[in-house]
């Protein structure tokens, strides 16, 4: 019998990429892929280092899943961004893990676990990937037949100063934008309805040459990207993150061409205090801000805008929460990721005295939710006795008699699905609100 390998995944789209990408190249190596941790032979987190007590929560899964086994022991190995970070403290800090795979040597991951198998050695990988290693994963491996995440920039050089990200993930990298065009091609034949590229900063892509861009105009190179992706037809396009100062109003002249580029925009603010988005290295003022959300409110088609915050900021004063509040009811967003400030060890922020209280940051957090769901309730009350596209993506976790799915706005939308397939667009009509969804009566396939 063939080795079997689990792999659980935390974080964000690109770690979800990477697993996804990581199955296909075990698979190739002759390694089974296994759904479940209880009996599989190598048993591997995939982790992320943005929320607090990252390490110590992938000891507290080990150890979980170290109890549902009956002394078998699997190797156990960790990669990703705490991987990266952590290096071979992990082995210091675990004696059960064997097995250190940082962002970068993905591909070699069927290798260092032939080495890690025979248990005599620790095998820790956290070097750069091979020129030659490919990016594409095929349509059969992913993890949804319908929805695809294509990564297009990997890295963040941006080093805002409370972020792990650049530490975690290196430099930024750009994807040919040639091999790009090819796998959404390849997705699009194999019947995906919707991509999302994504990378930390999507707008600073800068691919070394201008292969698959030549036809393509725009005012970088992304909005190229943009133009020439939607060319390939695939039906809906969706792109994050988007980072304020990058983002050049032809990214909504593009949206405003192509009907298949989606009408959302996660472009994250963190702070509405110019003073705090200094401290932060953000590079922009809350009015440079406010000008790039114009240009999407001028758009063509309503473009929903969402965003991320930090509240508690070290020397965030009562002044500087003052004036997010202030931005966010300015902006009114479709949906808001709220996050109290926590050091981050290695960042320049951590060197500063991170004084806002809990109870402060609590209280900050509180106030701001407060505000997001009341403007977000009236946004999304308008949306009742309209007719949106969702398409049917999965059954839905709270009842199995409804589908889940998105819009092209990329608000979720709950709906009896009956008449409706799994990968279908459905026409829904909305018939209620509830605090992050839609609920809807499904009238046909769309
Ligand atoms: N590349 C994206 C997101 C990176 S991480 C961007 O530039 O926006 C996702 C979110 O986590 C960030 O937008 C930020 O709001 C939050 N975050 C990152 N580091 C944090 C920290 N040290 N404390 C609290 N929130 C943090
Ligand atoms: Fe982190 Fe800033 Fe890079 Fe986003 S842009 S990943 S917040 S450093
Ligand atoms: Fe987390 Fe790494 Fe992504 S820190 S958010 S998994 S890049």
């Amino acid at each position: 019998m063939s080795t079997s390998v689990y792999v659980e995944t935390f974080g964000c789209q690109m770690n979800v990429a990477d697993s996804e990408r990581a199955a296909v190249r075990l698979r190739a190596a002759g390694y089974e892929l296994s759904d479940r941790p209880n009996n599989a032979d190598v048993v591997i987190f995939n982790t992320c280092s943005v929320r607090e007590r990252a390490a110590h929560k992938v000891f507290t899964r080990i150890g979980e899943v170290r109890r549902t086994r009956l002394g078998v022991e699997p190797v156990f190995g960790v990669m990703g961004c705490v991987a990266q970070l952590e290096g071979e403290t992990l082995f210091d800090n675990s004696p059960l893990v064997n097995l250190v795979v940082g962002t970068r040597a993905t591909d070699r991951l069927p290798a260092l676990i032939d080495r890690a198998l025979d248990r005599k050695q620790r095998v820790i990988d956290l070097g750069e990937r091979d020129e030659t290693d490919a990016w594409d994963v095929p349509a059969t491996a992913r993890t949804s037949p319908y929805v695809a995440f294509v990564p297009i920039i990997e890295g963040c050089n941006k080093f805002c100063t409370y972020c792990i990200v650049p530490f975690s993930r290196g430099r930024e990298k750009s994807r040919s934008a040639a091999e790009i065009i090819d796998e959404v091609k390849q997705l699009r034949d194999y019947g995906y309805r919707e991509i999302h590229l994504i990378g930390q900063n999507v707008n600073s892509y800068r691919p070394k040459t201008e292969a698959g861009l030549e036809q393509f105009k725009g005012a970088t190179l992304f909005a190229r990207l943009l133009r020439a992706v939607a060319a390939t037809g695939m039906e809906r396009i969706k792109f994050t993150t988007s980072f304020p100062r990058d983002f050049h109003p032809d990214i909504v002249a593009a949206i405003d061409e192509n009907e298949n580029l989606c009408n959302w925009v996660h472009l994250p603010v963190q702070s509405g205090s110019d003073r705090v988005l200094r401290a932060m290295r953000r590079g922009h003022t809350a009015a440079d801000y406010l000008r790039r959300i114009e240009s999407i409110k001028n758009a063509r088609r309503q473009i929903a805008i969402t965003s991320d915050i930090i509240v508690g900021f070290p020397g965030e004063t009562e002044q500087d929460f003052r004036d997010t509040m202030t931005l966010v009811s300015n902006v009114r967003y479709d949906g808001l990721y709220i996050f109290k400030y926590s050091e981050r060890p290695g960042t320049p922020a951590a060197k500063l005295n991170d004084d806002v209280t809990r109870t402060e940051k609590t209280a900050r957090f509180l106030e701001l939710e407060e505000l997001q769901k009341r403007q977000q309730r009236t946004i999304y009350e308008s949306y009742v006795g309209r007719e949106i596209n969702v398409l049917a993506e999965s059954v839905s976790a709270k009842s199995e008699s409804d589908l889940t799915g998105h819009t092209t706005c990329h608000k979720v939308v709950n709906f009896p699905g009956r008449s409706v397939k799994l990968g279908e667009v459905a026409a829904v009509r909305v018939t209620d609100v509830k605090q992050n969804s839609l609920y809807g009566e499904a009238l046909a396939a769309a």
